[in-house]
């Protein structure tokens, strides 16, 4: 069965504002995107081009939305208006969806990767009804495991050979987040 088709959803929290991309979004996605940190520890094609960023802008959030299979965010900071950095949240089977993000390096060490997850997290609980919400990195992301434990998430394990990442299949750390975990 074909999930609900979804309206881009808008979330606010203290200091940040979550929506959809657009394409105004493209040159900072693509000056963010070239942090080694984010080529290491994501999906994101390296070298990473200005085209990959309108690919995500364009396709990814444009399909994730709208098939309501993978819900993409700019996150925003409120004050000055800027790009800081992505979260999403990936269906993984009934009642599951898989968190991504990161956080531009000059913006990182502020609490806005926790303060969005925190935010996205709430919102597949409450309006998507999600039951579990699962945390996926290569293993050795560190900072990734330290924030997702901060946002409450439970270290489940290494599933080995797991996460895909530009053909090859990495060892992964695997964590959850239940519903009823979930401080709202
Ligand atoms: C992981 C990442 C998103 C953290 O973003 P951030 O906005 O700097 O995180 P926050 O400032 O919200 O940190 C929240 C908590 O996470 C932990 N944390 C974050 N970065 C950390 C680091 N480098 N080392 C140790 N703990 C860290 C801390 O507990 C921190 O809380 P504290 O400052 O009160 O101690 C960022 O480092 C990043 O974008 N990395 C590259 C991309 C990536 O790995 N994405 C995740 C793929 S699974």
């Amino acid at each position: 069965m074909s999930e609900p088709i979804l309206e881009p959803v808008t979330l606010e929290t203290d200091r940040l504002i979550l929506r959809a991309p657009v394409p105004a979004d493209i040159d900072a996605i693509f000056a963010a995107c070239q942090d080694e940190e984010i080529q290491r520890w994501t999906v994101v094609p390296s070298p990473y081009r200005r085209a990959d960023a309108e690919f995500f802008v364009d396709r990814l959030a444009t399909e994730g939305w709208a098939t309501g299979r993978n819900p993409i965010w700019c996150v925003v900071e409120k004050q000055t208006g800027a790009l800081v950095g992505t979260q999403s949240l990936a269906a993984r089977g009934p009642g599951a969806a898989e968190v991504g993000y990161w956080t531009a390096a000059e913006a990182r060490g502020r609490g806005y990767g926790l303060e969005a997850l925190h935010a996205v997290c709430r919102w597949g609980v409450a309006e998507r009804d999600l039951r579990r919400l699962e945390w996926v990195a290569y293993v050795g992301n560190e900072p990734s495991l330290a924030l997702a434990r901060k946002a409450g998430f439970t270290l489940e394990g290494t599933l080995r050979s797991y996460a895909a990442q530009r053909g090859a299949y990495l060892d992964a750390w695997m964590g959850s987040l239940l519903a009823s975990e979930l401080a709202i």
